[in-house]
């Protein structure tokens, strides 16, 4: 519901901006630069942050710094990567992206800071949509992702469902599997397996899927480490394969930072204001962004 989003976002946009300057311990005049999201997404709650970093920005005569979402979702892997802070080593490029969230499952090809190419992506159902739906099938409540993971626990996949064959060797398609899962649901294939068994073997396929495609786009391309980002990232299984499986480094961050977050955004900017791409006062939002 797009009008009742926005008019949350604008009843939560100044109590957020105080709490979270409180719990960083500064104030507005300790900022050196505001970096925004401007798309993709619902062009009414983008509208409502982007006025509010426009207004910070221009009163207070620093940069203000435009961010794909996407975008955002990558430049996580170089946060802090340990609990104790430990800063993380700078991107060696070119970089494999697997970008997994509500809205997208997108693999894209980071040859430098800002420069995307994208390889592939979902022909119907993202990822984190796929967790959402099956969720919903197994009676498990929003967010589905999380939901299906404590399901999962400990089980074993009831069968080996099928891994969807695409004519290009790097998009993914998801909504077969999801229909598989409901037809195992209803009984229509014989006695349904146990639940746990079930959301096991679903979680293999779209794990299998995710890794084997990002693994063969990192070979393909010779990258030379590969970064596990966006909501589904936070999943333990896939980061565990994805880990194993692959023959360059890996990068994830921290589950926190792998669902949508605002310190993502706000590293995205940080690279961005060290090319010195600030963007002007006139900024405006991208409602169907994309990236590559
Ligand atoms: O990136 P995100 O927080 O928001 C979007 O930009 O979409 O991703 C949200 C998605 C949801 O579909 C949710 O079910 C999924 O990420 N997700 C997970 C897990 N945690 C969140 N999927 C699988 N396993 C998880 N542990
Ligand atoms: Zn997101």
């Amino acid at each position: 519901m797009p009008e009742l989003a926005s008019r949350q976002h604008v009843e939560a946009i100044v109590p957020v901006l105080d709490e979270a300057l409180d719990r960083a311990g500064c104030a507005l005049g300790d900022i050196d630069a505001v970096a925004v999201t401007t798309g993709p997404g619902l062009a009414g709650a983008l509208l409502v942050g982007a006025n509010a970093a426009k207004a910070i920005a221009y009163a207070r005569d620093i940069p203000l710094l435009a961010v794909n979402h996407l975008e955002g979702h990558i430049y996580a892997a170089w946060l802090a990567t340990a609990p104790s802070g430990e800063e993380a080593p700078p991107p060696r490029f070119p970089v494999l992206c697997l970008i997994v969230s509500g809205g997208h499952t997108d693999l894209v090809l980071m040859a430098g800071h800002g420069r995307y190419r994208r390889l592939g992506e979902t022909a119907d159902d993202a990822a984190g949509e796929a967790f959402d739906k099956v969720a919903r099938l197994l009676g498990l409540g929003f967010p589905g992702g999380p939901a299906i993971e404590r399901l999962v626990a400990g089980a074993t996949p009831a069968l080996r469902l099928p891994r969807a064959r695409l004519a290009r060797p790097y998009d993914f398609s998801f909504s077969g599997l999801k229909t598989k899962v409901l037809r195992l649901v209803r009984g229509e294939e014989g006695p349904a397996p146990a639940p746990p068994e079930l959301a096991a073997a679903f979680q293999e396929a779209v794990v299998d899927a995710l890794v084997t495609k990002a693994i063969a786009a990192a070979r393909d391309h010779a990258a030379r480490e590969i970064v596990l980002v966006g909501g589904v990232a936070a999943n333990s299984a896939l980061r565990a394969a994805l880990v194993e499986r692959s023959p360059v480094r890996v990068r994830i961050p921290p589950p926190a930072l792998c669902t949508d977050n605002g310190a993502m955004i706000a590293a995205c900017g940080w690279w961005r204001l060290r090319a010195s791409e600030a963007a002007g006062p006139d900024v405006d939002v991208q409602p169907g962004l994309r990236i590559g």
